[in-house]
């Protein structure tokens, strides 16, 4: 008979992944584990972890195996449709959240363009419940589980499914904020044949070019969706910072900057009309 302990000494996996994979099938705490490292366990939980530890040692990303991943201090549901929600990314919300304080507009209208779990979306939804929020994406199972996110933790957003701009039906308002967060991976960047990156969706990852493809449609088609003073700000790769200041002046883009995610990366470039 297996119990948590042997299962943790016996593991090739870090201690802390295994503890999270015994967690979710007993359906315990971490505390609950430490309080009962060597009680035996039922022989079809054991099958079940070894099942999971086979997957994880395979190398899909545990918030796959999991089911979920925290982003803005809430749980969203996650599946291989769906992008993982990266820590990155959070500057890009809380530069939306910085955005909408300064705006006097009753209810400003925010966009996020690519939505994938409904990250970005949801997150401004639940921090500026003020705001309306409109999300899109091509991918109708991407868009499931958005759905399914914003009804689990209780977000208002509209969800329509298209290529950018094109999802948004022709009597849509105008908007004071769009987001987005791009698939920006050059085709030919060997980390798309690495890590988790192997098992998330490609059209989440790559515009299958030069990168930038997708973020130059995004600025060009924001002209036409931005409300007067309204702001665009886009998260890119760690390279991309200039060529997407310069995408946004000239387009027509006033104030555009960049700012640094965590790792002191330029993340995320905005501009203003
Ligand atoms: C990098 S993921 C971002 C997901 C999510 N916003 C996040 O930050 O975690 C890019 C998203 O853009 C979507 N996408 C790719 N091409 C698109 C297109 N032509 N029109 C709309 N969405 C697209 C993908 O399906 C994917 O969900």
């Amino acid at each position: 008979m297996s119990c948590v302990r042997d299962l943790l000494r016996d593991s090739p996996l870090p201690r802390l992944e295994m503890q999270m994979l015994l967690q979710q099938v007993l359906g315990v705490s971490r505390a609950w584990l430490v309080a009962h490292d060597t009680d035996p366990l039922p022989e079809d939980a054991v099958a079940n972890i070894q099942a999971l530890m086979a997957r994880r040692q395979a190398g899909e990303p545990m918030a796959y195996i999991l089911g979920t991943r925290e982003f803005m201090g809430h749980d969203f549901q996650v599946t291989p449709a769906v992008l993982i929600p990266r820590p990155d990314t959070e500057v890009l919300v809380e530069t939306a959240l910085d955005i909408l304080q300064g705006k006097s507009v009753a209810q400003p209208r925010v966009l996020d363009l690519g939505t994938g779990s409904g990250a970005i979306a949801i997150s401004v939804a639940l921090a500026y419940p003020r705001a309306s929020v409109t999300a899109t994406d091509s991918s109708p199972q991407a868009l499931q589980v958005a759905h399914a996110n914003a009804k689990q933790l209780g977000a208002a957003v509209q969800f329509f499914e298209g290529d950018w701009y094109q999802a948004l039906p022709a009597e849509t308002s105008p908007f004071d904020l769009i987001v987005s967060n791009p698939p920006y991976i050059r085709a030919d960047d060997t980390h798309l044949a690495q890590g988790d990156l192997r098992f998330e969706p490609r059209s989440a990852l790559t515009d299958d070019a030069n990168g930038l493809q997708a973020l130059v449609r995004i600025v060009e088609g924001a002209l036409a969706w931005l409300a007067e003073g309204g702001a665009l700000w886009l998260e890119h790769g760690w390279d991309q910072g200039a060529d997407v200041r310069q995408l946004l002046a000239q387009a027509g883009f006033q104030r555009v900057e960049s700012r640094r995610d965590l790792a002191g990366i330029e993340r995320i470039s905005g501009g203003y009309l």
